[in-house]
Order: C-alpha cells, then structure tokens, then sequence
C-alpha cells in the first residue's frame, strides 16, 4: 500500500515515503537516485548497502523504508563534509579501490568509525570493517587510508581522539 504523507530526510533533502511497507531502505534509496547505494547478497553480508541512518551506520538492504521515518538518511552522494573530503583523498592516495564495488559502503562504515572519535589503531580498524567485504581483496590499502585520516588529523569528540599514540 502507498503511503505519500511519511517521509525521511535523504541527503538533506524531504523525501516522500512513496514506496511499499515492506520495500527495504536499500531499494528505497536507489530509487530516488542514490545509486551509491549497491545492492549484492541482500542479506546482510557483504556491506555493500550500508547507509548511515543519522550517525549509525546500517545495512540498508536489512533495513525498511518505512522504519526510517522521519530519519535523516546519508549515503555517499551527501557526505560531504571535512572528514568525509579527507577520506575520500586518503582512499586515492591509499589505492583503497580498484573496482569500486565495494568502496560507497566501506567508506560508510570507515566514516562512522572516525566520526566516533574513538582511538584506533589497526587491529580496532580491521575488526569495524570485517562486515565488509571486498572481493578484489583490497584491504590494505583501505585500513591505511582510515589510519592515515586518523593520524594525521585526530578527530577529536567528547568520547576521545581519533588515534592511539
Ligand atoms: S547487500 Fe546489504 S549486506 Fe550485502
Ligand atoms: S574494490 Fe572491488 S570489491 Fe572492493
């Protein structure tokens, strides 16, 4: 059944719920054009759906429309603020992709991970990745760029720095 009167915020755009109540985010968001958003197992293995649902990131493919209402709803296409820049110039420098598949929903999860100001290192980077996979296997490449973002510029919040010293 329709329903035109819910809505969530998409990349900082008010956008009618106009889909079915048991549509996923997932297929929710593609359709409004965010085709960062890439859909692969749909059941909650791979990350390639992730989205971040206000500051938690989520699996969108798990994920329906219509719990997310009233919710403000970010993927890759409306991340743009200073730490999303640098770690879109860390995954260059890095070689943090090669095919791409798999870099709009690990950027989601490596974004949460820096924006929680928490310390890192490598093993605390690669244990909040694992639920992303990669099938060029490019792993390396992306935990550096992470780390890098965190070195060089600790994200500072109420809950710590960005980096272990
Ligand atoms: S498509 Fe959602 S986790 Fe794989
Ligand atoms: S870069 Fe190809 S799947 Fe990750």
């Amino acid at each position: 059944m329709m329903n035109l009167e819910k809505s969530i915020v998409l990349n900082g755009r008010k956008v009618a719920l106009h889909t079915e109540h048991r549509s996923s985010l997932g297929d929710f968001v593609r359709e409004c054009g965010t085709h960062s958003v890439h859909l692969a197992c749909e059941h909650g293995v791979c990350g390639a759906c992730n989205v971040m649902v206000g500051s938690r990131c989520v699996r969108s493919c798990l994920t329906l429309a219509h719990s997310c209402e009233g919710e403000s709803i970010t993927t890759l296409e409306g991340l743009q603020d200073d730490l999303a820049q640098r770690l879109r110039t860390a995954f260059n420098a890095h070689h943090a992709l090669q095919c791409g598949f798999c870099t709009p929903g690990m950027f989601m999860s490596a974004y949460e991970l820096l924006n929680s100001g928490e310390a890192l290192d490598e093993t605390r980077v690669r244990e909040h990745l694992a639920g992303n996979i990669c099938r060029c296997t490019g792993y390396q490449g992306i935990v550096e760029a992470v780390l890098s973002v965190a070195r060089s510029h600790p994200i500072t919040t109420s809950s710590g720095s960005g980096v272990q010293p």
